[in-house]
């Protein structure tokens, strides 16, 4: 039994007071829901707003703190970087790696975002590892290829525990921010695809147990599909997950399907 995660990526948004105020909202508005079945959720502020953002939340009672990035050496002059042992030390639990967005605009690789998974890994924090194609590559008939190379290459040199106790999180890039859901039944057969692929370069019980979300133009109308798909384990939300009514009905409707793993 994979328990599912709901995670909101906040990307470039939100001051302090800003953050504090969503957060003490999103607090209100699930705060009444049975902790026994919700999913974990998790959110991802800016590092400016994190340590604020987990003042509020109190760890272990549901609702958990992400970090978008970090740097994979622990300290030292990397002008600029956030280390894990950074992020650790303001309360959060989980780090986004390999963002498109990140790729797109920031060089990273895949050699990177796999020094960054086993730093984050090492601190004893969870990754969530993105991966998914762009429009043109999926118009290429690249997907599969795409997909299946970034998983390998971002998870090599995992043990099979650490991949277990990894979230993986596929992102067509095409549908993120552009309000154009990946139709239901073809995120779940790319994220089996995952799976098989994790069960490939790992075992098949590390791909049994690693959690694998959708991403992209995710909303309250489109959470209970998506989580009724055999394969997928949760959502990472990005514009939704700013405007905090959104965001607990998205907590709320993945909590109406109970999924058959
Ligand atoms: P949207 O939900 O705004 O499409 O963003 C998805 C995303 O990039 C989450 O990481």
């Amino acid at each position: 039994m994979r328990k599912p995660i709901i995670a909101g990526n906040w990307k470039l948004n939100k001051t302090v007071e800003e953050a504090i105020e969503l957060v003490e909202d999103i607090k209100v508005k699930t705060m009444d829901l049975d902790k026994n079945r919700m999913p974990t959720v998790v959110v991802c502020p800016v590092f400016t707003a994190i340590k604020s953002v987990a003042d509020i939340l109190e760890r272990g009672k549901g609702i958990y703190i992400g970090a978008q990035n970090c740097y994979w050496e622990d300290s030292g002059a990397f002008t600029g970087e956030v280390s894990v042992p950074i992020i650790k030390d303001l309360c959060a639990s989980y780090v986004i790696t390999g963002h498109s967005e990140r790729r797109q605009y920031f060089g990273e690789t895949d050699e990177n975002i796999n020094k960054k998974a086993k730093a984050i890994l090492s601190h004893g924090l969870i990754p969530i590892i993105c991966c998914g194609e762009t429009l043109e590559q999926r118009e290429a008939g690249r997907t599969d290829d795409i997909v299946k190379n970034q998983i390998i290459a971002d998870l090599q040199g995992l043990t099979e525990e650490q991949v277990a106790g990894s979230v993986i999180a596929y992102e067509p890039v095409w549908a993120i921010g552009t309000g154009k859901t990946c139709d239901s039944a073809e995120a779940n057969r790319v994220i089996k695809l995952i799976r098989d692929t994790v069960a490939q370069v790992s075992s098949r019980d590390s791909a049994d147990k690693v959690r694998i979300l959708y991403g992209g133009s995710v909303k309250p109308s489109t959470i209970e599909e998506q989580m009724s798909q055999s394969d997928i384990d949760g959502a990472l939300v990005g514009g939704a997950s700013l405007k905090a009514e959104d965001f607990a009905q998205i907590i709320k409707g993945a909590m109406l399907v109970s999924s058959p793993n």
